[in-house]
């Protein structure tokens, strides 16, 4: 990675101010869990991608996905998000939205987050306009594209820019940042719509490993304020920031635990860490 762009000192632990806000109100999370994933089985002509998947997430948890290829785990990302209908079963945001009831963009605006794994930032604008533009496209905010930014809105950006290391390239045009950099500017567009849950789909392919490392870093950051769930292949990543694991394998949960308990679990071992 370029050394030189990420210049700024701060670690991504900066976003201590933002951590004071409170997000998307109305969510109930009284039974400590914010995602409920019951009995869902989607099928794509007639192949199962998942097969009675169920799943919750704890209210601020980092979670990390990991498992074979197809063995589902985007499309539970999608059924999460609207994208994907299941054939059955059930997915709920805290105890009471029921997210089968809600349009993709409902469910984002409710507070859940995607990021897909190639970074769609704005290219021709500053790292700092893009998330100028993520903000005000946030339907929560009341304030036209070309209004001038307030103090708080302006503080916000200044957060959300040292937490994903990028306060020292503010004003570079996106289009000439690293992968790495792109895939956190990305990250930073969803924090500012404040979302509840962030689902990260494998969001250190392709990056080197001083990013892959940061990339761990914010993860860990994030969680409490957000509940993370991310998707991985890279297991020394997991390895550095899991708390719990779960182990997908052809559409629902084949194990879950510390990650020391997942790599040592036989079947685990045998369709997908062993290979
Ligand atoms: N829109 C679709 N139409 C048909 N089949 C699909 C569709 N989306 C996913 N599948 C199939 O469903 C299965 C699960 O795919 P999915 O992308 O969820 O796997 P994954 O766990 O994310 O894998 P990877 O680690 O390779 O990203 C695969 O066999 C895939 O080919
Ligand atoms: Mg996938």
């Amino acid at each position: 990675m370029n050394a030189a762009a990420i210049n700024d000192p701060d670690s991504f632990g900066g976003g201590a101010a933002a951590g004071a806000r409170v997000l998307a109100p109305g969510i109930d999370v009284s039974h400590k869990t914010i995602l409920y994933l019951e009995d869902i089985s989607v099928s794509f002509d007639g192949f199962k991608a998942l097969n009675k998947l169920s799943l919750d997430i704890d209210n601020g948890e980092l979670r990390c996905i990991i498992g074979p290829n197809g063995a589902g785990k985007t499309t539970m990302m999608d059924v999460i998000t609207g994208k994907t209908r299941p054939d059955s079963g059930s997915v709920f945001f805290g105890q009471t939205i029921d997210l089968a009831k809600l349009t993709e963009a409902e469910i984002a605006h409710a507070g859940i987050g995607r990021k897909f794994q190639k970074p769609t930032v704005f290219e021709q604008h500053s790292v700092f306009e893009n998330l100028e533009l993520a903000m005000k496209t946030d339907k929560r905010v009341r304030a036209s594209l070309t209004a001038r930014l307030d103090s708080a809105q302006h503080d916000r950006i200044a957060d959300t820019l040292r937490l994903i290391h990028l306060a020292g390239v503010a004003g570079r045009d996106a289009g000439l940042l690293s992968h790495g950099q792109k895939q956190w500017l990305e990250i930073g567009m969803l924090l500012m719509q404040e979302p509840r849950v962030l689902l990260l789909d494998e969001p250190v392919a392709g990056m080197t490993d001083e990013e892959t490392e940061r990339t761990g870093e914010l993860c860990r950051t994030l969680a409490g304020k957000h509940s993370v769930v991310v998707v991985e292949h890279d297991m020394d990543f997991v390895a550095g920031i899991a708390n719990k694991v779960t182990v997908l394998h052809e559409g629902s949960v084949l194990a879950e635990g510390s990650m020391g308990e997942v790599q040592n679990d036989a079947r685990v071992i045998e369709v997908y860490l062993g290979r």
